[in-house]
């Protein structure tokens, strides 16, 4: 298959079967400009023309119900409910409608085959279907290294992922594994992966002219969530294996940015590890040396995700980005504040958050802005390091997590999500599972600003 055919999209409309964008609100002027075969036919299916509603007219031509807005949904869930075969739609359609199209023909199928292929839909304008591409291609990347079970994609796993990447887009990658971390004084991403049999490591991407703007991207890459030492109860481990969700859409972000060839340095880091439990397992009181030089008391084994990041971003702060974005499935808190569906958003600069909510609005990529509130410092305070790695109380669990964060960058402008990476249920153009969210969201607004 090729990427074209991967996104569900042809460049070529022989055969293909009308397919009519129908406002609802248009339906009613529409209906009397058909025959009264057409007309009784469309009543007997029950069409009344709402939105996401679809069907034939005996001419052979779709009719397919829609709200008016620009979104994910008015295509998305097409692909899967039409009959198999090539399509082309009557008007011109945006590139978020037709990246809706793309999403919804995703199927994960490494382990067994789906019974149907998706519809394709036909794309006339070449430039617009790249670019839809490569955004519809970014999403899958991101949702195959999350749906992939932990014995599958584990640390090496993730870092021959990486290698790959940087392979196709000419980009160099150093990676440095297991005891290495401890002469680059990375102990924190060090003691969560050494329990593990596949050894922790931390991946780094470049890509670029040097001369251009930096840009930084970490993702959080825990490949298996056991909760360690302080083990997470089974419902909590389930899903665990998305744990690496944050590094999955950081790279997939990487791949649309490289696609795309956005004047930008990128750098990607990967902090990647299991977090396991074995006789070498860091325990809780252990006192963690970091990147940055500040020591960590451990809490809880089961606030990993911040240890990985605080080596990451220490080293990603040490040469001033412009700007620095980290991904990562960090904190139940987080999802109970806003939910599975929206990603909570930190930010130590205004403009740069504005600009990124704004992009999730046009984007139908939701993320919501949530307080790095100073107040709440005295969560992280240790009697014994320079802080501890989970709070003691049971409140604002999301904020006390970013404020950890943001001890490793300083005033270095930096966002940071903290996102579910998971479709806990079917919605057009998001099936279950897997998911690169937030990840329209940044990158249209990198392209706003650098483009
Ligand atoms: N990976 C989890 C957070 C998570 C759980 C994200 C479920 C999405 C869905 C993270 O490593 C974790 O275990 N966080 C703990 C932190 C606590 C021990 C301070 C949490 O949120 O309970
Ligand atoms: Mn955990
Ligand atoms: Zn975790």
């Amino acid at each position: 298959m090729t990427d074209l055919e991967n996104a569900g999209f042809s460049n070529t409309d022989t055969n293909a079967s009308p397919l009519r964008l129908l406002a609802t609100t248009d339906f009613e002027a529409f209906a009397k400009t058909l025959s009264d075969e057409d007309r009784e036919w469309l009543k007997r299916q029950n069409f009344t023309c709402s939105p996401g509603q679809f069907a034939w007219l005996q001419n052979g031509e779709v009719l397919v119900g829609w709200d008016g807005v620009d979104d994910l949904n008015t295509l998305g869930h097409l692909p899967m409910a039409l009959p198999e075969g090539l399509y082309k739609i009557d008007r011109s359609v945006t590139d978020l409608q037709l990246i809706g199209w793309g999403m919804g023909c995703y199927q994960f199928q490494r382990y067994s085959k789906a019974s149907r292929n998706p519809a394709a839909l036909y794309v006339d304008d070449a430039e617009q279907r790249q670019r839809v591409v490569n955004s519809v291609l970014a999403t899958f990347f991101a949702r195959d290294l999350i749906n992939t079970p932990a014995q599958d994609m584990a640390p090496s796993h993730l870092q021959a992922e990486a290698e790959a990447l940087a392979d196709q887009f000419g980009a160099s990658i150093t990676a440095t594994v297991g005891d290495a971390l401890l002469d680059m004084e990375c102990g924190a991403i060090h003691a969560v992966g050494r329990a593990a049999e596949d050894e922790p490591r931390l991946l780094d991407i470049t890509w670029g002219d040097p001369s251009h703007p930096k840009v930084t991207i970490v993702g959080k890459g825990v490949t298996f969530d056991s909760g360690g030492l302080n083990m997470k109860p089974s419902g909590g481990m389930r899903l665990m294996k998305k744990d690496m969700g944050g590094a999955a859409i950081a790279m997939g972000l990487g791949y649309l940015l490289m696609a795309q060839q956005l004047p930008i340095r990128l750098r990607l880091l990967v902090p990647a590890a299991e977090n396991s439990v074995a006789g070498n397992a860091f325990r809780p009181g252990d006192v963690l040396h970091t990147h940055k030089g500040l020591t960590v008391e451990i809490d809880n084994t089961d606030a990993e995700g911040r240890l990985l990041l605080c080596d990451a971003l220490s080293i990603a702060s040490e040469e001033k980005p412009e700007l620095i974005v980290d991904y990562a499935t960090l904190t139940g808190s987080a999802r109970s504040a806003v939910g599975a569906e929206i990603g909570a958003m930190f930010c130590n600069e205004d403009t740069v958050a504005e600009g990124i909510a704004a992009s999730g609005v046009a984007q139908d990529d939701p993320v919501w802005r949530m307080p790095l509130h100073k107040g709440y410092d005295y969560m992280l305070k240790s009697k014994v390091a320079d802080l501890v790695n989970s709070a003691a109380t049971p409140y604002a669990g999301a904020v006390s997590a970013a404020l950890f964060l943001q001890r490793f960058v300083d005033d270095t402008p930096w966002v940071h999500f903290d996102i579910m990476a998971f479709n806990t249920r079917n919605r057009p153009a998001r099936p279950e599972g897997g998911e690169a969210m937030a990840l329209r969201s940044v990158y249209e607004y990198l392209e706003k600003r650098y483009g």
